[in-house]
This record gives C-alpha cells, structure tokens and sequence, in this order.
C-alpha cells in the first residue's frame, strides 16, 4: 500500500506547477508587501500583483472577499486608512503591520502554509505582537488564488488592549464612558464622517451625519472583536476608508443594513464553508487519495480531488 501513495506522490511532483520558486518568490514578495509604509503604495494601485485576478481570500475574523480588487483593498487598503488617522495622531482601533517575520513555513506546490509574526502600530498604544497564519494556493502563473487566514489570537489581543484605547479616546476626545461607550462613539465618528464626505449622491445611506451617528451608538452593538465582519460597529470601522476607493461598492457597508459585508452569519454556515479547489498539496492529495481509495472511504477512481477534498471536509463545498 505504500509503494503506491509513493509512485503517485513522485508521479504528481514531476510537473508541479507553480513551481517550488515561484511560490517561495511570492511569500517573501507579500511579506516584504504587507508592511508599513509598502502596503500604502500597493493600496494606491488598487490590484496587488501578487494576487490572481479570480482570488478568493478568507480571514477568520471577517469574511470572505472574491476578486483582486476587492481583497487588496481588505489587505492593503484597511491598514493604509489606519496608519492614516494614526499620522492624524487619532485612536485607531484596529493596528497595522509595522514589520513581520516569517516564522513557519511549508510549501508544497501548489500550496504554501506561512506564518508570520508582525508587529502591529496600534497608534497611542504602540507596538503589538500578532502572527497571521495563512494556508495558501498558488495558480499556474504563481498568484494566490485561494487564501484561508487566520488572526491568530485577535480577539484576546484586542481585548487585551481595550482599556489602553478606551483611555486615549478619552483624552482625544474629552469624553467619559465605559471602555466599550468609548470606543464605540470614536468608531462612530470615523464611520459617519466618512459617509458624509464620500457617500454622496446615489451612494447616500444616512439623511444626516446624526442621523448615523444615532444609528450606530444607539442601534448597533460594537461588536466582539471576532464580529468584524458582522452586523456590528466594528464591521463599518474598518470601511472607512474603503468609501474613499469605491464609493458605490463600500457605501452601503456603513448602512443600517450592512450592505451584505456587516451582516449577521451563520455560525453553522461559516464553519463548514470550504473553498472550491482543494488546499492540499499535489503529492498530499495524491498520497490522500491513494489512502482513501483503498481504506478510508473505500472506493476508487472517479475525481480523485473530490474524493480526497470531500472526504476530509465533509459535503458543505461553496462553488464560486
Ligand atoms: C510610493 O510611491 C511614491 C510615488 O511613486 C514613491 O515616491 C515612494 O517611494 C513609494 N514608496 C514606497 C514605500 O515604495
Ligand atoms: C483591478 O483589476 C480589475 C480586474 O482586472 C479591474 O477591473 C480594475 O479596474 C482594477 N482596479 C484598479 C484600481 O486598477
Ligand atoms: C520591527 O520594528 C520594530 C520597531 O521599529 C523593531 O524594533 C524590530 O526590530 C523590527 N523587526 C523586524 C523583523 O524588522
Ligand atoms: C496625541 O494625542 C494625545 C491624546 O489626545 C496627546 O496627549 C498628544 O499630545 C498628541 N500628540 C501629538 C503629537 O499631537
Ligand atoms: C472636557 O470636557 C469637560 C466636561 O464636558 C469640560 O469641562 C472641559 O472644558 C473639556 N476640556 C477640554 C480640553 O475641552
């Protein structure tokens, strides 16, 4: 039975593509790419290279984003607003990566899993440890075309941080509260400034600046910290300055509704959501369903991606 998980592993590595260099070349390419102050001319660009066009990118903490253009401006152009009103010397609540290291790495065309261990600006606060582990799958032409992130800790490093942000709000902006009422109204500031300069005309979502303001400190929740993308405060934040690139795409994100981005999910939904092609190496997948045609699930032939993807993940595939 070995022999055989070996001759299709060799078989399946003879023309790996994209190559072992073309992915390396791309991890250290993103790594040098997502740190302050690169990530603010990649942001301008509005496509990073290193993502292929159809990318489809996943972060644990807030969504999934289909599309070059769209996944930049969640990668690059989210910390680009935040380092932004950090130079305004304002309270971010969110941080951004000031340098990284990558500190796990594996690659096996066409996937790369990395971690990286980034300091994060946080602003007031100063620097901050967060380690971002990413399992990615390159395409032919040695682009991501699929990314599953993870924030590793996010929720416990925020929280940690909240009473430092919560006493900088209030020294910025003279105001008392609870950390949570505090960090809330900065939020909401943000939100309801931006919607004023940007969300003109078509891309309206508010009557007034008070109008929003009302909505978001007394209709919405801020949001825990792992409900970025949800239908929370913290959700609208972080597009802030996103309205600025894409008025009529990212408006209606500051909305009572979410536009479809600040939305209630389903826990049930998001946790069994996989991506359409598999994220496992060619000569694992070779090996995993050489394994699972002969004593896992105990049949042969057919698609053997799918039978080796659907047997480790279950049913609940999303085609995109
Ligand atoms: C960003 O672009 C500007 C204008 O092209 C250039 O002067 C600057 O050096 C670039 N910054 C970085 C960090 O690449
Ligand atoms: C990014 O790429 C997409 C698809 O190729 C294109 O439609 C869009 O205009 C590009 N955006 C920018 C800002 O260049
Ligand atoms: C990251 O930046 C901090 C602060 O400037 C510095 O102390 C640290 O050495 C840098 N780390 C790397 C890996 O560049
Ligand atoms: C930044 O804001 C804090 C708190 O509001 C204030 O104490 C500090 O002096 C400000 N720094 C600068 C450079 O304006
Ligand atoms: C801060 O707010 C308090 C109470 O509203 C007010 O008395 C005080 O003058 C304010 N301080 C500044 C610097 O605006």
């Amino acid at each position: 039975m070995h022999s055989a998980v070996v001759t299709l592993a060799f078989a399946a590595a003879v023309s790996a593509t994209p190559t072992f260099e073309q992915i390396i070349t791309g991890v250290a390419g993103f790594s040098e790419a997502f740190q302050y102050p690169n990530f603010i001319n990649i942001s301008a660009s509005g496509n990073y290279t290193g993502f292929a066009d159809n990318i489809v990118g996943r972060l644990d903490i807030t969504d999934t984003y289909t599309g070059s253009e769209l996944f930049t401006e969640y990668v690059f152009g989210l910390f680009t607003t935040m380092a932004e009103k950090a130079a305004k010397n304002e309270t971010i609540l969110i941080g951004y990566p000031q340098n990284q290291t990558v500190v796990s790495l594996g690659i096996e065309p066409p996937m790369a899993f990395a971690s990286s261990l980034a300091l994060f600006n946080w602003g007031p606060i100063g620097l901050v440890p967060v380690q971002i582990d990413s399992v990615l799958r390159y395409d032919d032409n040695g682009k991501v075309t699929q990314w599953d992130g993870v924030m590793r800790r996010f929720a416990w490093t925020a929280s940690t941080l909240e009473p430092a942000l919560a006493a900088s709000v209030r020294a910025e902006l003279n105001i008392s509260g609870t950390d949570r009422e505090v960090l809330q109204r900065r939020a909401a500031i943000d939100i309801c400034a931006a919607h004023t300069q940007y969300c003109t005309g078509a891309n309206v979502q508010y009557a007034s600046q008070n109008a929003c303001l009302d909505t978001m400190i007394n209709d919405k929740t801020f949001g825990e910290w792992y409900q970025i993308g949800e239908d929370s405060v913290i959700c609208r934040y972080i597009h802030t300055g996103m309205v600025a690139y894409r008025p009529a795409v990212h408006c209606p994100h500051l909305s009572v509704s979410g536009g479809g981005m600040c939305r209630d999910r389903s826990f049930a939904v998001d946790a069994t959501t996989q991506f359409a092609l598999p994220m496992i190496g060619d000569n694992s997948l070779a090996a995993l369903t050489a394994l699972a045609g002969s004593r896992l699930v105990g049949r042969t032939g057919g698609d053997n991606s799918l039978a080796a993807s659907t047997a480790l993940a279950g049913s609940h595939r999303r085609r995109r």
